[in-house]
């Protein structure tokens, strides 16, 4: 490496310390308050909550609250869970399709608001984007980053027409977090994909000032497929099958999909987290939310094996497999 002033600098030795593998050690989330039941939509639009219950899975779902709010106040209880100085984190990736404003990023607003001294970016990868900002931290981690503050956050109420029914029975409010830190050796990412394809934009999106527009049983179809085959790459990457999977927290977009997913994948319902019979589709916040309630139910143990799969719009996916604590 070439010094400030032209002369040859040998940071081997800062290189090598720099290979650090990344582990969770706190998860939290948060719901604004408000319920939007499906008997609520009945009389917003021609629908019934047997139909939406039937096709989506979906009961009732939260509306109301702000990206920021929401994303704050999940990665409080991440900071406190994760029992970290929040002093030492130096990077905060937010996730959302919904930020407070179109400039600045709302990543700023969560670091100003957390008393944080730190970088601060938004990722807009739609409902893959926490999987996304997860999978980048380990890479910051990587190169010598102190902790990293992962926040998946959408207040999708804000761009959804409650009077549409193909898209108003899906989306919701709500926020997770996780704090991400470094570890000696190889840490808790065993392995992970990425992927995007940007000629099905149109399937699902939403224009500047307006609201979400989508080809639902496109979605659907590609949805399936992509999410099993993301999940099956990050799992050859990982050296591992299913059957060493604990856990699988897949996105919550319908409740079919997710069946038809992991039956291709291999994995009973009984090892699959499910939340969106109570909370919908929350974009960022669908998979931190899950994992959330997973963590503080117990259904993970230190050594554990989970697998987080999901996509959304863009087309984008994500997946991941982590081992629970490699610490
Ligand atoms: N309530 C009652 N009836 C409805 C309805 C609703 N909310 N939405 C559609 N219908 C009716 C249709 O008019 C149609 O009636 P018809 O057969 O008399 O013409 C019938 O139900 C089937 O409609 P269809 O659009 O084929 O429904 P579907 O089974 O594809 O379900 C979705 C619609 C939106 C639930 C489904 O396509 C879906 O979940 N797609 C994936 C969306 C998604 O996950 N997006 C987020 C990605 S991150």
């Amino acid at each position: 490496m070439i010094g400030a002033h032209g002369h040859p600098v040998d940071n081997t030795a800062e290189l090598e310390g720099r290979m650090s593998g990344m582990v969770i050690r706190g998860v939290g989330s948060c719901l604004p308050a408000q319920r939007l039941t499906n008997v609520d939509l009945e009389s917003m639009m021609d629908t019934t909550d047997d139909w939406i219950a039937d096709r989506t899975g979906i009961r009732e779902r939260r509306i109301g609250g702000s990206t920021s709010d929401m994303a704050i106040e999940a990665s409080r209880i991440a900071i406190e869970r994760s029992g970290i100085d929040p002093a030492t984190i130096e990077l905060v990736v937010l996730s959302t399709t919904t930020p407070d404003q179109q400039v600045p990023a709302t990543a700023p607003t969560v670091q100003a608001a957390l008393g944080l001294n730190c970088g601060a970016i938004d990722v807009n990868a739609a409902c893959s984007g926490f999987t996304y900002g997860l999978i980048a931290s380990a890479g910051m981690i990587a190169l010598g980053s102190g902790p990293v503050l992962v926040v998946g956050s959408d207040a999708l109420s804000r761009i959804t027409d409650y009077h549409d029914r193909g898209t108003g029975i899906l989306f919701a409010d709500g926020a997770g977090a996780a704090i991400v830190t470094p570890v000696d050796g190889p840490g808790s990412l065993l392995g992970w994909d990425l992927g995007t394809d940007g000629s099905a934009r149109g399937i699902l999106y939403a224009d500047i000032g307006s609201v979400l527009k989508m080809d639902g049983k496109e979605v659907f179809r590609r949805a399936v497929r992509v999410m099993a085959s993301s999940a099956e790459n990050a799992m050859q990457r990982a050296g591992v099958t299913i059957d060493d999977i604990s856990l699988c927290i897949p996105h919550q977009a319908n409740i079919r999909i997710i069946d038809a997913a992991i039956q291709r994948l291999g994995i009973p319902m009984e090892r699959t987290v499910t939340n969106l019979e109570r909370v919908g589709n929350t974009s960022s916040g669908s998979i931190p939310l899950a994992l959330d309630e997973a963590v503080q139910a117990s259904r993970i143990a230190d050594g554990d094996l989970v697998l987080v799969c999901g996509f959304g719009a863009g087309m984008t996916w994500a997946s991941c497999v982590l081992r629970w604590g490699a610490a």
